[in-house]
């Protein structure tokens, strides 16, 4: 941001010192480019936990057929879209209790590493217990989280090719 300010302010101080060129019409730019900027489009923190719900499922899959390949790509993707949820949504104040997740993401990396379907199972339970008790944290206990019991798609193969 800083960076971007002081570009502005440099190409108002050029912008000056060309001749026939206007600082008003350099500022109208400015406050539309600020308007795109607050229109830009964010996924809500309910949009992410969306996609983490599909990637718990199909996690829950993966694992469960000793696909760790798979395992692995949908543990990181949740961890990718909890760090989104850090950059994207620091406005809610529910973001602050998203560390509670760390250890239950840990054992499950650990029994993907280890190939070790009795720590996944383990891991997946802890994990679930945590989202449930972040919602109840947060006031969203009526979000209830389990262990699925049936796959999230038809059209994806979850055993290891
Ligand atoms: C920061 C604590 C926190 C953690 C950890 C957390 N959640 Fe959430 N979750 C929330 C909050 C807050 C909401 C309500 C979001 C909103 O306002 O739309 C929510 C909402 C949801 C929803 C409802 C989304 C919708 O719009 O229908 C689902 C599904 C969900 N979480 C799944 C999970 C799963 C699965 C995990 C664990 C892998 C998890 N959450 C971990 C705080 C958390």
């Amino acid at each position: 941001m800083k960076a971007i300010l002081s570009l502005v302010s440099m190409a108002l101080i050029m912008a000056c010192n060309q001749p026939g060129s206007n600082v008003e019409q350099m500022q109208q730019q400015i406050d539309s480019l600020q308007r795109k900027l607050d229109n830009t489009y964010r996924p809500g923190l309910g949009e992410f936990m969306s996609g983490i719900q599909v990637h718990h499922a199909k996690l829950w899959y993966a694992g469960a057929n000793n696909n760790w390949k798979l395992a692995d790509f949908e543990v990181n993707e949740v961890m990718e879209t909890l760090d989104d949820i850090k950059k994207y949504c620091p406005d809610r104040p529910e973001v602050k209790s998203i560390g509670m997740i760390d250890p239950a993401i840990d054992s499950m990396n650990a029994a993907i590493k280890q190939q070790n379907q009795q720590l996944f199972k383990s891991s997946f339970l802890l994990l679930t217990n945590t989202c449930n008790n972040c919602h109840r944290a947060t006031a969203h206990e009526f979000n209830v989280i389990k262990v699925p019991d049936t796959p999230p798609f038809s059209n994806q193969e979850f055993k290891p090719q």
